[in-house]
């Protein structure tokens, strides 16, 4: 039984302007200690299915359709009462931009304090404590849990971030984008201690990114989303080597690090759509070289085809 199960999720967003289909009928599953990347270009639904999983929607955002089973149990039927007793404790989030919300007035080593305070029954002490155990854990010295964010550099302060998202030791660790802010040594740095924190701890954890390359190093499996919907699931090794989507080849074209700096970039041309109005058929198919009458009348669905690699594409061969 998968840890994580996502089935036919639909999230959208009522604006003035109608329902923004964010995520628009997307399955996926997560293993138990299995590093599970879910990629795709801006604005694709990457972080609504995040915060779909965890009930924590911006006013606006609601899921209108399908099931998120975790450990045997619907999250999207449960009683706000008892999703409280999943969030934090089972399952944990660095959020997108997250190192910027630490609240600029209170010493770093309070607020993991406060937040292991809200969602356990410790006293300050204990929490004080396992406060330090952490720093130590994401590598920084825990005499630094008394100064405030503005000692800490953006990488420290992620460090932080990560510490905060385990202090209740939790089953599932979902990452938005944990690296994307920071230079390129910084960000080696944080991916490397995710990694150890995760065979550490048996974590299971859904890594969100645009950035191949960083799935390429990190993950077991990848989905790769395009316009609200998954359009290729597969072993990230596999979809590195035999990638089949249109979409996901160029994804991989758009990455020098993959297969080394020799490469000419392609980049894909074109905008993700507006999923307000998203396009007939394959949602690819205006950016898509391929596309032909087919493409533009029906949805392809995700089909597989051999070894759990699945593929969205009437072209897939
Ligand atoms: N609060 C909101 N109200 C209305 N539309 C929203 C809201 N939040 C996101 N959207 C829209 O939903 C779609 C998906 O957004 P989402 O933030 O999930 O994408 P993303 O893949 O995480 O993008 P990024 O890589 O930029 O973080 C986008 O079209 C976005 O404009
Ligand atoms: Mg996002």
């Amino acid at each position: 039984m998968p840890l994580l199960q996502v089935k036919n999720l639909k999230t959208y967003y009522q604006t003035a302007r109608g329902y923004v289909k964010a995520v628009d009928g997307v399955n996926f599953q997560i293993e138990e200690g299995e590093v599970f990347g879910l990629a795709g270009e801006s604005g694709c639904g990457k972080t609504t299915v995040a915060l779909s999983i965890i009930r924590l929607l911006p006013p606006g955002g609601r899921i209108i359709d399908g099931k998120i089973i975790f450990n045997d149990k619907n999250i999207l039927t449960m009683s706000e009462e008892d999703i409280r007793k999943i969030r934090w404790k089972k399952i944990a989030i660095v959020f997108q931009g997250a190192m910027n919300a630490l609240n600029p007035v209170i010493k770093v080593g309070d607020q993991i304090v406060e937040a292991i305070t809200t969602h356990e029954n410790v006293s300050k002490e204990d929490a004080w404590k396992r406060t330090e155990k952490l720093f130590e854990m994401v590598g920084i010295d825990p005499s630094r849990a008394k100064d405030y964010p503005h000692e800490f550099s953006g990488g420290m302060k992620q460090r932080v971030m990560i510490a905060m998202a385990l202090a209740c030791n939790p089953q599932l660790l979902i990452a938005d984008e944990p690296a994307t802010a920071l230079d390129v040594i910084v960000q080696a740095q944080i991916l490397k201690l995710m990694r150890e924190l995760q065979r550490k701890m048996n974590l299971s954890m859904m890594l969100i990114t645009h950035d191949l390359s960083i799935i390429a190093e990190t993950c077991n499996k990848v989905a790769i989303m395009y316009a609200g919907k998954i359009v290729e699931y597969a072993d990230t090794k596999r979809i590195f080597r035999d990638p089949q989507h249109p979409y996901t080849r160029g994804l991989i074209n758009a990455f020098p690090s993959i297969r080394g700096p020799k490469r000419k970039l392609i980049s894909i041309p074109g905008t993700p759509p507006d999923l307000l109005n998203p396009p007939s058929g394959c949602r690819f198919h205006p950016r898509c070289p391929y596309t032909n009458d087919k493409c533009k009348k029906i949805e392809p669905e995700l089909k597989d085809i051999g070894e759990r690699h699945y593929v969205a594409c009437h072209m897939s061969w």
